[in-house]
């Protein structure tokens, strides 16, 4: 068998100040998650040949990935966290106050709801296709590092777990853990 990894990006200094997408770089937390993930990849993969590593093209993957050394990175646009459109760089509470309607809808359904100028989970999943015929195409192992929205879907398609949970499975407490499939 082989192994896919999922795992989080290491703490964002915007997820430290609630800020939803944006593109910052890591918390003192946050590297140490990525020192941790860099020991963790290396002694797991320490055998294989081949494997490689799959970050999105955020500066909170890429740090993430970047004390891993001696496997090829790759950098998917299809691994970026869902686009928050006008929302980005807001807190939850931010849009609350300032745009209740949206908060709500959202709220009712998470699955569908596009937020403006931005992305619904429908559509995360639908541009993570490519990606996912790729990761089972692949013989080698892969360490998949990406974002919340993202893995949410990624372990639903592995894992398989019906599309209305997606938008609620618990990412953000497994971010000390790898979740680790075999295909
Ligand atoms: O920044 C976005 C979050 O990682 C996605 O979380 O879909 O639960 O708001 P949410």
């Amino acid at each position: 068998p082989r192994p896919i990894l999922l795992t989080r990006h290491g703490e964002s200094r915007d997820n430290v100040r609630g800020r939803i997408g944006g593109d910052s770089v890591l918390s003192d937390t946050g590297e140490i998650y990525m020192k941790k993930l860099a020991n963790f990849v290396e002694k797991r993969l320490k055998s294989e040949r081949t494997a490689s590593i799959w970050t999105s093209t955020l500066q909170r993957t890429i740090l993430t990935a970047s004390p891993i050394v001696g496997f090829p990175k790759i950098q998917w646009r299809a691994l970026d966290e869902i686009n928050a459109g006008v929302c980005d760089g807001m807190t939850y509470e931010e849009i609350k106050k300032n745009m209740p309607e949206e908060y709500e809808s959202r709220k009712k359904d998470k699955l569908r709801y596009r937020y403006p100028r931005g992305e619904s989970y429908l559509d995360v999943i639908q541009r993570l296709e490519p990606v996912i015929i790729e990761l089972e195409r692949q013989r080698a192992p892969v360490v998949v590092i990406s974002h919340q929205a993202v893995l949410r879907a990624l372990y639903a398609y592995f894992a398989d777990r019906p599309l209305k949970e997606i938008p609620h499975i618990e990412w953000r407490k497994k971010t000390e853990s790898y979740l680790s499939f075999s295909t």
